[in-house]
């Protein structure tokens, strides 16, 4: 195991063991209850098939999900001996892509809804008596693994609704309407973010990952960025214009993507008689104009913010503009202030299955006014995903560090899938530039 760095996690000697035993605990439940109801909705020819060649069978992903708790909170932190070692191999996401997980020997799903249960029952009494305070082993200390776990529980639990979008048939699931963005024909296009220097990343939050460590200066030029993300109505008049007909937008990799797969529109898109029509978790709609698009890659997003005459901001520029507070000359946690989200001011968590229209939640603006940067649609960056200075692998090399390099992009914000646990103003997300089945939208920006 790698050793952590500690310069990269500065914790409050005061930070209360009680407290983050009930955050572990509450974020473990929630993970389990989403997880439930996305494995519970289908059947069990459901969930062993594999409804895409991009996603693993549904049931991999939930024994996989107990097989990691086990890894990290049983044997790690609990010091516990292997309930099942031989399915390690299994599960190990390196070791099978997975394309090639529905012919392994998995779980049959009662099996693997028993296993995840079991650790669990074994993973709360440990949690009862874990030492969470500042001081104890680099896993325990404020409960890193627990948070960790949680997270990783709930990121799967949005590749599996990815696994929803993606299967055929009727609507397995359902969720209330998101809320509405009234008065938001009156937002100004686009917002100033002055330029100057601020903190990026951080070393103080308690269950942010490695990749998110250390807290460090960024010097960030003054430039414009959209106030909401870019709408399907926005995004009609690329098409129209001939967006994906003219190769002067893209990137020449992007264009031979559109070649190759006669791309037309965002993924999940069909025209009928005139009108755009989308399908979403097995019910076909009208696009909303409204809407922030979703399921565009890189490719797309850079190819648009050309068109417009624009471009993606960095990845710098995002969470400057989503975390820097000018008057109080430091970062925030959000991009409403320090506070956790609420269903107030952020589309998180699995709540509505849609994003919110363009200018909904201002509760939840920027101190400059931009809106929706957490939750709805993770946001394209034109950032690669690399290391901040000072970056030290922790707990497993595997999490981040052999991911970074020029050919995954940085996402930024989080979409409606993702819960809170597992979105914060300095959470990286990356992909490959091709990559459309995610929740993936994008804002752009100009230079001041
Ligand atoms: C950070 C979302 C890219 O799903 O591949 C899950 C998260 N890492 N299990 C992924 C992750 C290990 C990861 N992403
Ligand atoms: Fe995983």
């Amino acid at each position: 195991m790698t050793s952590l760095s500690d310069s990269n996690f500065h914790l409050a000697p005061e930070s209360d063991a009680e407290d983050l035993r009930n955050r572990a605990l509450t974020a473990l439940l929630a993970a389990r209850l989403r997880t439930s109801a996305l494995t519970d909705s289908v059947t069990d020819g459901e969930l062993t098939a594999q409804h895409s060649p991009l996603m693993s069978p549904l049931v991999w992903d939930l024994a996989h999900i107990g097989n990691q708790e086990e890894q990290w909170l049983l044997r790690a932190v609990g010091g516990r001996d292997a309930i099942r070692p031989e399915i390690d191999s299994l599960y190990d996401a390196f070791e099978h892509p997975r394309s090639a997980r529905p012919s392994l020997p998995l779980l049959a799903p009662a099996e693997a809804r028993g296993y995840a249960s079991d650790v669990r029952g074994r993973v709360l009494d440990i949690l009862e008596s874990a030492p969470l305070h500042g001081g104890g082993r680099p896993l325990e200390r404020a409960g890193f693994a627990f948070g960790m776990i949680a997270q990783h529980e709930q990121q799967h639990d949005e590749t599996m609704l990815i696994t929803h979008q993606l299967r055929s048939g009727p609507a397995a699931l359902t969720a209330p309407e998101p809320p509405r963005a009234d008065g938001s024909a009156s937002l100004p296009a686009e917002i100033l973010v002055p330029g100057g220097p601020f903190t990026m990343g951080t070393s103080t939050e308690p269950w942010a990952l490695d990749n998110e460590r250390p807290a460090h200066r960024r010097e960030v030029a003054a430039f414009f960025l959209d106030t909401t993300p870019v709408t399907c109505g926005a995004y009609q008049r690329f098409i129209e214009d001939g967006g994906y007909t003219q190769e002067r937008w893209w990137h020449p990799s992007g264009w031979a993507m559109v070649r190759e797969h006669d791309l037309t529109a965002p993924l999940f898109w069909h025209r009928e008689s005139g009108q755009w029509l989308r399908r979403r978790f097995g019910t076909m709609e009208p696009v909303p104009t409204d809407e922030p698009v979703l399921h565009v890659s890189w490719y797309e997003a850079d190819a648009y913010a050309r068109w417009a005459g624009r471009r993606l901001p960095t990845e710098a520029e995002w969470e400057k503009a989503a975390r820097h507070d000018a008057a109080a000359g430091r970062s925030l946690r959000y991009p409403w202030g320090d506070a956790d989200p609420t269903p107030e001011r952020a589309n998180l968590g699995q709540r509505h299955l849609r994003p919110a229209p363009a200018g909904a939640y201002p509760a939840g603006q920027s101190r400059d006014g931009v809106r929706q940067l957490i939750g709805d649609v993770w946001e394209w960056t034109a950032s690669d995903f690399l290391p901040y200075p000072g970056f030290a692998a922790f707990p497993y090399r595997e999490y981040s560090e052999v991911f970074f390099g020029p050919e995954h992009k940085v996402l930024r914000g989080g979409s409606f899938a993702v819960d809170q646990v597992a979105c914060r103003g300095t959470f990286r997300n990356w992909d490959l530039p091709v990559r459309r089945q995610i929740f993936s939208g994008f804002r752009t920006a100009r230079d001041f």
